[in-house]
């Protein structure tokens, strides 16, 4: 089973994918964060530097397009051809209430009809394969029932479905029957998403479904960015982490403010890297530093000193994060 990670807006950009890929082995592709196609049809530098293979190279990335707009999906799965790029991802599955009010992302889900008539023009004029991220519905996991049919009808490359609505955003278990589902009615290759958090989680949906082409996975490999390398029989190792805590560091300060964007950065990944240490007073202390030069000195301290829980501690996350394959439909 193939081992993707999760597209992160604002977080899994090129220096964190560079840098990830570097120091944890074993993570199949990395996915970009969401493109969204600006009206006049550029790429700004920033898209466009981002899009760049890099170390990694182009077989290891899978890049996404956000939109409602048909035509701009055909702009950019161009513009992602001419770069040498060989599938586009559509997202339907952000929640964010501006996108969603956009009627874009899991917007796109609102109606079946209006979908399919997205999808008919796409997947007629696409310059290359089409894959789709999707949600399950947008305020109702009922909602699946109906789209189900309008996904069958496209030659989808792979299907990656994250079994929870819109309104769920994050919180909570996964509706794991509805992936089932979608399992035993699509025929493409697909791909599970959500709450995989420990290698023992990873392995349970290998052995529910045998077949399946793979998982993506995200906050997990962000809570503990040796959890893919750990699936394929490595361990977390203390120097690895440290180097990649530092080079991100380190690329992340030649272009940005450390105070005003460098800072912030670091702390959206500590939310999550915290959750490993056994110390829950940790984060509360990161997140309280309202300069760099504070904050950078007391993080690399908790990696050089830290005992690691053997598992990263989700149900810290004030989420409720439940894991689909012990308490749901299995
Ligand atoms: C901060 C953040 C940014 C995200 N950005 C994207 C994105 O650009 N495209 C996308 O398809 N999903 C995006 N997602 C959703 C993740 O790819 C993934 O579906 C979600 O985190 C659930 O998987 P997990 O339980 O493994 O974390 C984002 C999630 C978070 C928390």
């Amino acid at each position: 089973m193939k081992l993707d990670f999760a597209p992160m807006e604002g977080i899994t950009g090129r220096d964190f994918r560079e840098v990830h890929g570097a120091c944890f082995p074993g993570v199949d592709r990395y996915r970009l964060p969401f493109l969204s196609p600006a009206a006049d049809h550029h790429l700004t530098p920033r898209q466009r530097r981002d899009l760049e293979p890099g170390a990694l190279g182009l077989s290891r990335l899978l890049p996404q397009v956000l939109t409602k707009d048909p035509a701009d999906f055909l702009w950019a799965a161009s513009a992602l051809a001419e770069l040498g790029y060989t599938q586009a991802d559509l997202n339907l599955g952000c929640p964010s209430g501006t996108v969603v009010g956009k009627g874009k992302g899991s917007g796109l889900l609102r109606d079946p009809a209006a979908l399919d008539r997205f999808l008919e023009t796409i997947f007629t004029a696409a310059p290359i394969p089409v894959s789709v991220k999707t949600r399950i519905g947008l305020e109702d996991p009922a909602e699946w029932e109906s789209l189900l049919p309008v996904l069958a009808r496209y030659p989808i490359r792979e299907l990656t479905v994250h079994p929870r609505t819109r309104r769920e955003l994050y919180k909570g278990g996964v509706h794991f029957d509805a992936f089932l589902e979608a399992a035993k009615l699509l025929p493409f290759p697909l791909y599970y998403n959500g709450n995989l958090f420990t290698p023992a989680d990873v392995q349970g949906l290998e052995t529910v479904c045998p077949g399946l082409a793979g998982a993506v996975i995200g906050r997990g490999l962000l809570a503990d960015p040796a959890l893919v390398t750990r699936c394929r029989g490595g361990s977390r190792d203390r120097e690895a982490l440290i180097a990649f805590h530092e080079e991100l560091a380190e690329r992340y300060l030649t272009y940005m403010h450390p105070d005003g964007a460098v800072l912030p950065k670091f702390k959206e990944l500590w939310m999550y890297l915290a959750l490993l240490l056994p110390d829950e007073k940790a984060w509360k202390r990161l997140r309280k530093c309202a300069k760099w030069a504070e904050f950078h000195p007391l993080a690399l301290g908790l990696l050089r000193d830290s005992e690691f829980l053997p598992e990263a501690d989700f149900s810290r996350l004030n989420q409720q994060s439940v894991n689909c394959l012990t308490t749901e439909s299995v």
